[in-house]
């Protein structure tokens, strides 16, 4: 069972010991660009693994290897049983029923299997899309989020629209009736931004897209990993999240929809484990999950997924947004003191998660990002798969340091006096 060791909880104050917690993740027992700590500041690109989740995947293929639903023996039993468990713990850590939950290969697949159903329903169907319809997206989207509705709209003609940002990179919600029309059928977006770290106000959205019967698809790659989820007080219809950013393995994702939505959903994909009945003329579905997990499914990432919400759940999702907020502080205080940073995004605590992006006078981001490396500091740079929020924004690339729960305070004034020393270093100082 995947348990975080006893020392990484700091029992008295019950403040996360990041230090100790690092010794859960064999990656930060080595060190990068000549013996240096490494200081992983990129988990909104990708976690990193704690053992527990590694070695549940390893034995899964050293004990139980079998395809799941299908053999008589006592292996396909066993592997079953680990695959529809893990299914149960991504149930309970989105407060979701467990045949609401889909596994598919990472988020950008969840997304896309809808967008895709979606055009699969017939002309009388719940989620059949024509001319006259309307798809909302945000311009905070990433690409993920953004692509398959562009493509969908071109599919069945319907109008692409989308709310714009503010200076302060908060959806501009004053518009919301003339965003979100009587004809929109689609309201598509993310609870946290990969760019800005703004959380997303959903409450006036999913009340507005559900009076004018619009089905309301929520993002959720940058957010599940860090905020509790309960997939009924948030309302939405659809989530999709990533096995990869919550300590769990690549090639797992999940895409939760409400069951009688489900129901009603047409596949994406065909062939194995996903039909009822099938002749050479004709076939019929199972009902969900199954018939959106044809063919043997990624069942060791699965279990692997598992063993990673078991763990983050051990340590527990507010501690972690907690201790995420406290160093997201730290961040915003130490950048704002130097007067060539700028950053995008909320410059308070104020709905806003763990993601922080800037820019620096004089300095390409990607310059910074190699000079930061050169001190052992992981960042990402570029346009963050966001292309219009930057093009927003007016600029073609940001520095982004994204947090989780095994960094600590001295990361951050790693990074701080990281910057510094790329100004001396580039004479842009
Ligand atoms: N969307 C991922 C990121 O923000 C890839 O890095």
């Amino acid at each position: 069972m995947a348990t975080p060791s006893t020392q990484t909880i700091n029992r008295r104050s019950m403040r996360l010991d990041a230090q100790e917690l690092r010794k859960d993740f064999p990656i930060f027992q080595r060190t990068v660009r000549g013996g240096q700590r490494l200081i992983y500041l990129d988990s909104g690109a990708t976690s990193q693994k704690p053992r527990v989740v590694i070695e549940e995947e390893s034995n899964f293929y050293s004990l139980t290897n079998a395809a799941v639903h299908r053999g008589a023996h006592q292996l396909a039993e066993e592997a079953t049983d680990a695959y529809e468990g893990a299914r149960q713990i991504v149930a309970d850590f989105l407060g979701a029923k467990l045949d609401e939950i889909i596994f598919t290969k990472n988020a950008t697949e969840s997304l896309n299997l809808l967008a895709y159903a979606f055009s699969n329903s017939e002309p009388s169907g719940r989620f059949h899309l024509k001319k006259q319809d309307r798809i909302v997206v945000t311009e905070m989207e990433h690409h993920a989020n953004l692509i398959p509705w562009q493509q969908l709209a071109k599919r069945s003609g319907a109008t692409l629209a989308w709310f714009s940002i503010d200076g302060q990179g908060r959806l501009d919600l004053s518009n919301i009736e003339e965003v979100i029309t009587v004809n929109t059928k689609v309201v598509a977006l993310t609870h946290q931004s990969n760019v800005l770290g703004t959380i997303n106000p959903l409450t006036a959205i999913v009340k507005r897209a559900h009076e004018v019967g619009a089905i309301v698809i929520l993002d959720a790659c940058q957010s599940a990993p860090h905020l509790e989820i309960d997939v009924a007080t948030l309302g939405v219809d659809f989530l999709a999240f990533s096995g990869h950013k919550s300590l769990g393995p690549t090639g797992v994702g999940v895409l939760w929809g409400r069951v009688d939505l489900l129901e009603q959903l047409p596949p994406f994909l065909y062939g194995g484990s996903m039909i009822e009945t099938v002749t050479m003329a004709e076939s019929t579905w199972a009902p969900p999950p199954r018939r959106f997990e044809a063919g043997v499914p990624n069942m060791a990432q699965a279990v692997g997924l598992g063993a990673a919400l078991n763990y983050l759940n051990k340590i527990g999702l507010s501690r972690i947004h907690e201790h995420e907020m406290e160093l997201t502080e730290q961040l915003l205080l130490g950048l704002s003191e130097n007067s060539d940073v700028e950053i995008f995004g909320p410059n308070n605590l104020e709905m806003r998660g763990e993601v922080v992006s800037f820019g620096l006078a004089n300095i390409h981001p990607h310059d910074l990002g190699q000079y930061l490396d050169s001190r052992g500091i992981a960042v990402r740079t570029g346009h963050h798969c966001a292309w219009p929020l930057n093009r927003r924004l007016g600029v073609n690339a940001t520095t982004r340091a994204s947090l989780y729960l095994y960094n600590d305070s001295l990361d951050i004034d790693a990074l701080i006096e990281g910057v510094r020393g790329a100004q001396l270093y580039f004479g842009a100082r």
